[in-house]
């Protein structure tokens, strides 16, 4: 007799249940398996396992960088093993028990704990010259740090813990290279001829609301405008390539990865 559809799903559910049935507390709190012949088995498992997302020497791409001494969603051992395991929901970061057992993800955290003790790739900039150039170059109009700043740009007072140094540098010169996927640069003509460039905030069939360049919240029917024009892959950021020099640049790079949130 074939199994009913219900019961042919418990062996799909089965790994999934005996995963949560594990209940937090009987997680060690420190890693068990730290010696160097585990950080270096580690090593390799991340190269193959997570190196595509956090680069293969985990300073970052797609995923965060991971070399840096503390990590916003893992403070201690226990944390950094449950991020590994559970993965983050809602984000790219997927569960590493679907590839990895429970001793290889301690090695794993392990390796990771190790990158932490390196020093930051290349950052050869002075932060608070890149503080100083920060307020004069116009960057603090569009962005906030902690709660000063402007509101056109997205908040920087964690970018330091959510992306690496070479992503920093490539948005400077090449500012359209990081656009979040929901974002839009609209440019509105209204019906009197005023010309109006800013980002989409939202729009439906009637209306559209949006942030102008000196951070205006502006709302239109689209009636009342003479045209409505969408600039997908542009960027209102301008680019700082030539307008700030090479050393500049490095410590404005410097700043920003100072910036973790903790200020
Ligand atoms: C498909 C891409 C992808 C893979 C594969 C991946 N990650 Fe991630 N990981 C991410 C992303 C994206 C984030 C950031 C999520 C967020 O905070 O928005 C992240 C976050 C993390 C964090 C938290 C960082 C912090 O600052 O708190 C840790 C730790 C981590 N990953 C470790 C790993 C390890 C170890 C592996 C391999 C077993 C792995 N990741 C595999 C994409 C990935
Ligand atoms: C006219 C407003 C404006 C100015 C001036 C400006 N930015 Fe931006 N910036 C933006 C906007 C809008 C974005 C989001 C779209 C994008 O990534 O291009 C952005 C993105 C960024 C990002 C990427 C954020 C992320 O989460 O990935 C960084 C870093 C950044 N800016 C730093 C700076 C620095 C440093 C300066 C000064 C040297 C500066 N910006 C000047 C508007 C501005």
């Amino acid at each position: 007799m074939p199994a009913s559809p219900t019961l042919s799903f418990l062996p799909l559910l089965l790994p999934l249940w005996l995963f949560q049935a594990e209940p937090t507390s009987e997680i060690p709190k420190q890693n068990p398996h730290a010696s160097a012949a585990d950080v270096e088995r580690g090593a390799r498992l991340f190269r193959t396992n997570c190196g595509v997302c956090h680069g293969p020497a985990g300073n970052g791409g797609r995923g965060a960088n991971l070399a840096q001494p503390s990590l916003r969603r893992a403070s201690n051992d226990q944390a950094l093993f449950l991020v590994i395991r559970q993965g983050i929901p809602g984000t790219e970061m997927p569960p590493g028990w679907w590839v990895l057992d429970d001793h290889e993800m301690w090695q794993v955290a392990a390796y990771v704990r190790s990158l932490g003790r390196v020093p930051p790739e290349n950052v050869h900039g002075d932060a608070q010259a890149g503080e100083r150039l920060f307020r004069t170059t116009g960057c603090i109009g569009c962005h906030q740090v902690a709660l000063e700043g402007g509101n056109l740009g997205p908040s920087l007072t964690d970018i330091g813990s959510r992306r690496g140094v070479s992503y920093l540098r490539a948005v400077l010169l090449d500012p359209a290279s990081s656009l979040p996927e929901d974002f839009l640069q609209v440019q509105a003509v209204t019906s009197d001829g005023k010309r109006i460039t800013g980002i989409r905030l939202n729009e439906d069939t009637w209306s559209i609301q949006l942030r102008d360049l000196s951070g205006h919240l502006l709302s239109f029917w689209k009636d009342d405008l003479a045209s409505l024009e969408k600039q997908p892959g542009r960027s209102p950021m301008p680019s700082y390539r030539g307008r700030l020099s090479d050393q500049e640049l490095d410590h404005v790079v410097a700043y920003l990865v100072s910036l973790r949130g903790d200020r």
